[in-house]
């Protein structure tokens, strides 16, 4: 049996990849088109594991996806495949359209056409599993209601607009077609091997290298906040339990304001690797120019994914910051390498 993960490369796909090999037997294939976000050596550990394989690609290739189906015969798919960056969405929208919009339909196309190949048993079994966000609702204002799965699409940015498009494919394909498909939203993911462009990991590097810690506007916005290894805990309760055609909100019943996530953070990396002045990490906290409409608020509720799958998350806020930043102070040369290229550039004219 075999699953086959499109963006592996990258900070969720990477984590669940990991994860998947820790835990079952099942073969994975990695289809990642290694964009800057996308970095081999975050699976440096299963290189060689005979379960394991890397195919270089596009998920908008039709002839290389197609021919990579039929060779590995997968019983599911899992689509993390997307530029993920909201600002880079404002900079540069078209890349956004391009593998998330028109990347998406075109692997749903290659897809089904596999799918319909198959004989009767497997095409029952088979799953595309599509990785979407809490951002495709929208934003709260303070006293809203969390997200649920019946809210209203109403997407703010290019990036959430392009991943609301996808979303609509994929829900689109199921009741035209009747392809098997599952849809996750999940909230603001934090962890190891994520890009130092996010809030998080950025404010990390910045910390231990005497930078300021950006923050944009008045601070005061809110996100939900989830420990990467609970999303993918989650995602294989959906890939297991999920019923066809569903989407399922996942998240860390944990809203924070970004100011608080960066006093937290500060927090403990004074603990852990203190300041040779003796000075706090929160000194370095500056506030710039606001991020163009910025979403003021998100909140998910979970209680769907909770009752009908059985599923929660493990780590608190507090302790899977902890592990997060242990592990930045642990993989500077991961980070090393990772911010030697293209992102000296993108630093550049995001930050001035
Ligand atoms: P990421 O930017 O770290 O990784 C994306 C990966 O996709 C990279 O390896 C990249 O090389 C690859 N990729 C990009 N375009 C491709 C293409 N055309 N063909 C094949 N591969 C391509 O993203 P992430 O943070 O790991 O997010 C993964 C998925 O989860 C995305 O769909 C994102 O929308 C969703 N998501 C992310 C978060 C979060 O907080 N990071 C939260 C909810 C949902
Ligand atoms: O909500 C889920 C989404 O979370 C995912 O779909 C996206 O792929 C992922 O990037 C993330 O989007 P955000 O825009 O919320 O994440 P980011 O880390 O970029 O920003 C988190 C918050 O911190 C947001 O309110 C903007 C703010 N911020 C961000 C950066 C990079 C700052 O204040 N300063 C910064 O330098």
């Amino acid at each position: 049996m075999t699953v086959v993960v499109t963006g592996g490369a990258g900070f969720i796909g990477s984590n669940f990849v990991l994860n998947w090999l820790s835990q079952n037997e099942e073969c994975v294939v990695n289809l990642d088109k290694l964009t800057y976000a996308g970095n081999r050596e975050s699976l440096a550990e299963v290189h060689t594991d005979e379960r394991y394989t890397f195919v270089r690609a596009d998920i908008g290739d039709i002839s290389a996806v197609s021919a990579l189906l039929d060779k590995y015969q997968p019983r599911a798919l899992i689509n993390f495949a997307a530029e993920s960056h909201v600002d880079r969405s404002i900079d540069s929208p078209a890349d956004f359209v391009e593998t998330n919009v028109v990347g998406t339909f075109r692997l749903l196309e290659t897809t089904r056409l596999f799918w319909q190949s198959l004989p009767a048993d497997r095409k029952a079994e088979f799953r595309f599993l599509h990785i979407s966000t809490d951002e495709v609702y929208g934003s709260l204002d303070a006293s809203a209601s969390a997200f649920r799965e019946t809210n209203q699409y109403q997407p703010n940015s290019p990036y959430a607009a392009s991943k609301a498009a996808s979303d609509h494919f994929v829900r689109a394909y199921y009741h035209t077609y009747g392809l098997p498909v599952l849809t996750t939203n999940c909230s603001n993911n934090y962890g190891p091997y994520q890009f130092p462009e996010k809030l998080i990991p950025l404010c990390i590097y910045n910390a231990i290298n005497g930078r300021p810690l950006p923050v944009y506007g008045d601070g005061q916005q809110v996100r939900d906040w989830l420990y990467v290894r609970d999303h993918c805990s989650a995602i294989m309760h959906v890939l297991q339990q999920g019923v066809v055609g569903e989407t399922y909100n996942i998240g860390g019943q944990c809203e924070m304001t970004n100011l608080e996530v960066l006093k937290l953070l500060c927090a403990i990396l004074d603990e852990l690797a203190p300041r040779s002045d003796g000075r706090g990490y929160a000194d370095q906290i500056t506030f710039v120019k606001d991020r163009p409409g910025h979403d003021r608020r998100y909140a998910v509720d979970t209680s769907k994914i909770e009752m009908a799958l059985d599923w929660k998350p493990e780590e608190t806020f507090e302790s899977g910051l902890r592990k997060t930043v242990q592990w930045y102070l642990q993989n500077q040369i991961w980070v090393a390498n990772v911010v030697s290229g293209e992102y000296q550039g993108w630093v550049g004219k995001q930050y001035g």
